[in-house]
């Protein structure tokens, strides 16, 4: 819910991609925000009234003159709004923006506006494109007042491709999650890993581990939230990019560490802070086959079609023989300590199998040996694949037990500790 206890004023205009702003309502009451909707007169042409404040549990405002509503509309709507989001914003509502017109109620609200304005453009490429929109563009900009999202390349209504389609609704309830978030990441860049590595023994097969890469996921979901630039180093998972976040895809540890070092930097300058959430493979095989290694199965049949493999002599079994994967966290904390600095900070994560007391106890080792500045700590059986976790937080100085909670909140544990230690 990340966008409990606040307020999205969401004006709707006359575009064509107005039915997804009923989606954008939506997700943001899904997320736990108050939803005023607003509407031009050419947006109530494409979409119904009653749709949208069925969805919002909200009256409609659309007429600035309408006698019911006692008092002046635009200036209590833009003092109950924590932020106005235009989804979408058509090339007519831009121009009147950028000229500071108030002869609408979306216009008018938008220059009372106390917070945040979020426009999501949507128009025909050819209108995108027009000089006319492009300097009401630049205009926008330059006063500093309107953030634009989008639009992005795509198919528009017509059927053409181009830059004109509206950014998607999700991506749009991510921006403003961001405008209305605590900010207290911003001008910070958080590089986070995520998910398994996998080792290849042949060009079919491979050495792994069950992570999911949620944790990761949800960190770097989180800090984008809270303001930070984002780049997300990511092993073979089946999530989708974070919205707002850089995800680079990698497959094994040592394609990990050269994406990590890459993002952290020469003198590991670059970022403020490495979380480490990937479950890094330990070993690879010593030889990684160009050839599938045939099986010798098929001729380990008896006639009766029972599998006797159990009876072949180990030594005509193919052998794995492994070689050991760089510590990529050990090797930035050795580097971080012989520069003397204390950025980025670096979190470790501990996912161990025992009792509480063994794990907290790997989790202190881990993170002095590793010279990290703390360690998340949990129980491969609590955690791995599930939406929920039991965590330690385990520093120098203190252990931290947090009781059983959604991985989305132990994000942002993770990241108070971060927010706490950049100071
Ligand atoms: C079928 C139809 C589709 C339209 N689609 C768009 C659109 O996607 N983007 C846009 O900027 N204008 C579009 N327009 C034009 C706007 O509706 C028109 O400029 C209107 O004045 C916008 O008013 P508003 O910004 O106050 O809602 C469309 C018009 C029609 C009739």
């Amino acid at each position: 819910m990340h966008l409990s206890g606040k307020t999205v004023a969401l004006c709707v205009t006359g575009s064509i991609a107005a039915y997804k702003a009923v989606e954008v309502a939506r997700l943001l009451k899904k997320a736990g925000a108050r939803v005023l909707p607003v509407m031009t007169a050419s947006a109530a042409k494409f979409v119904g009234d009653v749709t949208f404040s069925g969805i919002t549990g909200e009256r409609v405002a659309s007429d600035m003159w309408d006698p019911s509503w006692k008092g002046e509309m635009h200036i209590e709507l833009a003092q109950a709004a924590d932020v106005i989001a235009i989804v979408p914003a058509t090339a007519d509502t831009l121009a009147r923006l950028a000229q500071g017109r108030a002869d609408d109620l979306t216009t008018a609200l938008v220059l009372s506006a106390r917070g945040p304005v979020l426009c999501a453009p949507a128009m025909h490429p050819r209108m995108w494109e027009h000089p006319a929109t492009q300097a009401n563009v630049l205009t926008l900009l330059q006063q500093g007042r309107v953030e634009l999202f989008g639009p992005v390349m795509g198919e528009v209504a017509s059927g053409e491709r181009g830059v004109g389609r509206m950014a998607e609704p999700e991506d749009i309830v991510v921006r403003l999650a961001r405008a209305v978030g605590p900010g207290d990441l911003r001008g910070r860049h958080v590089v986070v890993s995520a998910g398994p590595t996998h080792e290849a023994w042949d060009p079919v097969r491979f050495l792994g581990n069950r992570s999911s890469g949620k944790m990761g996921h949800l960190v770097a979901a989180r800090a984008f939230i809270r303001g930070a630039k984002v780049t997300l180093v990511s092993g073979p998972v089946a999530l989708p990019a974070p919205s707002g976040v850089h995800r680079i895809s990698v497959e094994s540890a040592r394609e990990m560490q050269i994406e990590l070092l890459r993002a952290l930097g020469d003198d590991l300058l670059s970022a403020d802070a490495l979380v480490m959430a990937a479950a890094v493979a330990d070993y690879r095989p010593q030889i990684t086959h160009h050839e599938k290694i045939k099986t010798s199965r098929a001729t380990s049949l008896d006639p009766s079609g029972a599998n006797v493999s159990d009876t072949i002599p180990s030594t005509a079994l193919p052998m794995v023989l492994l070689a050991e994967n760089p510590d990529i966290l050990a090797g930035i904390g050795e580097a971080r300590a012989r520069g003397k600095g204390t950025r980025p900070v670096l979190v470790g994560f501990a996912l161990e199998t025992g009792n509480d007391e063994t794990i907290v106890e790997y989790a202190r080792k881990k993170r002095a040996e590793k010279r990290v500045d703390f360690v998340v700590a949990n129980h491969a059986n609590e955690s791995i694949g599930k939406d929920e976790t039991r965590v330690w937080l385990v520093s120098e100085e203190t252990v931290d037990a947090f009781p059983v909670m959604d991985k989305a909140r132990v994000a942002d544990l993770i990241l108070d500790e971060l927010v706490r230690r950049l100071g």
